[in-house]
C-alpha cells in the first residue's frame, strides 16, 4: 500500500487525510495517509524519514518554504511561487509542486462559475499564500491584478516580483476606493478571527469576496463583504481542489471534487 502524509504545525485538525481517502475510494485505490506534526527545525528530518517509504506528502503552514528547499526538483509553479505544498518521490528524486494556485482558480471558476476574463482582481495580503496564487490567477486573463497589504512595502515587493509575468500593481489599503469584481483575502487574519481594516468601497453587488480560509461560520472578512452587498465564499473548495491536483500528481488521475466538498463541509 502506498503511503502519504501531510506535514505541518498545527496538524491535528487537517482535513487532508479525509479528503485523500475520499478521492481514493472513487478509484478503489487503497492508501495510507497520515498526519505528521513537525516542530521547529524538524521538517527536514521528518520529511526524510517519511520518504524512506512514502510516495507523497502535502506540506502546510509553516513549512512550504522549507519544503521548497527540501525538494531536489521543482515545478515552474513551485519555483515562481517560492513555496511547495506537494512533494513526490519519483525514484530517488523528490519533486516539489505547488497546487494552491490551481486549486484556487479551479474552485472559483468550476465550483462558483466565475470567469476571470476582463475582470478586476484584488488580492489582500502579501505573504506566502498571496505569492502562491498570483501566477495561476494571471493565467486566467483578468484585466488587472492589484495587491494591497497592511504592510504596504510587502505588497510593492510582491508586485515587482511578478511584474515580469503579468500586469500587477500595489495599492495602499487606505487608497482603495473602487469596486473590484473579485476580492481575495490571502491574509492570515481569518485564522485568528481578526478583522481587516477595509473600505466598503471595494465591494459592490457584483463582487465575489473569496476568503482563502474556511470555518464553520462565515469569517469576519466574509461577514463584512456580505454586509456590503458582495457574494462571500470561503476557501473550503480551494482546499479540496488543491488536494485533487496533488492526488492527480501522485496517482495520474483527477478525482471528482463536488461530493467531497459537501462531505468535508459537513465535518466542520
Ligand atoms: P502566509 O504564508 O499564510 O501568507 P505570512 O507569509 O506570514 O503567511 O503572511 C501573512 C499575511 O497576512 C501578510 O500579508 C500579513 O500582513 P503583514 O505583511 O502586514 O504582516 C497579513 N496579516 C496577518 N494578520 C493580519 C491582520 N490582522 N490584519 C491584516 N493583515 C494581516
Amino acid at each position: 500500500m502506498k503511503q502519504f502524509a501531510v506535514i505541518g504545525n498545527p496538524i491535528a485538525h487537517s482535513k487532508s487525510p479525509a479528503i485523500h481517502t475520499a478521492f481514493a475510494a472513487q478509484f478503489d485505490i487503497h492508501l495510507s495517509y497520515i498526519k505528521l506534526l513537525a516542530g521547529k527545525g524538524q521538517f527536514s528530518p521528518i520529511a526524510t524519514g517519511f520518504f524512506e517509504r512514502g510516495t507523497g506528502a502535502n506540506i502546510t503552514v509553516p513549512f512550504k518554504e522549507e519544503a521548497l528547499r527540501f525538494a531536489d526538483e521543482l515545478s515552474q509553479e513551485a519555483r515562481i511561487a517560492g513555496a511547495v505544498n506537494t512533494l513526490s518521490r519519483q525514484g530517488g528524486v523528490i519533486k516539489g509542486d505547488n497546487t494552491d494556485g490551481i486549486g484556487l482558480v479551479r474552485d472559483i471558476c468550476n465550483n462558483h462559475g466565475f470567469d476571470f476574463t476582463g475582470k478586476k482582481v484584488l488580492i489582500i495580503g502579501a505573504g506566502g499564500a498571496a505569492r502562491g496564487v498570483i501566477l495561476p490567477l494571471a493565467g486566467e486573463n483578468p484585466t488587472s491584478i492589484s495587491i494591497t497589504n497592511r504592510t504596504y512595502a510587502k505588497a510593492v515587493a510582491l508586485a515587482e516580483h511578478f511584474s515580469d509575468y503579468t500586469s500587477i500593481d500595489a495599492i495602499p489599503l487606505a487608497e482603495l476606493s473602487q469596486p473590484f469584481d473579485i476580492v481575495i483575502n490571502a491574509t492570515a487574519a481569518s485564522l485568528t478571527g481578526q478583522h481587516l481594516t477595509l473600505s466598503s468601497d471595494i465591494f459592490n453587488s457584483g463582487t465575489i469576496a473569496y476568503d482563502m480560509m474556511y470555518a464553520r461560520q462565515a469569517t469576519p472578512f466574509m461577514q463584512f463583504a456580505d454586509s456590503c452587498g458582495a457574494t462571500a465564499v470561503d476557501g473550503l473548495g480551494m482546499l479540496v481542489e488543491q488536494a485533487a491536483k496533488s492526488f492527480a500528481i501522485w496517482h495520474g488521475i483527477m478525482p471528482e471534487t463536488a461530493d467531497v466538498i459537501t462531505k468535508i463541509r459537513a465535518t466542520l
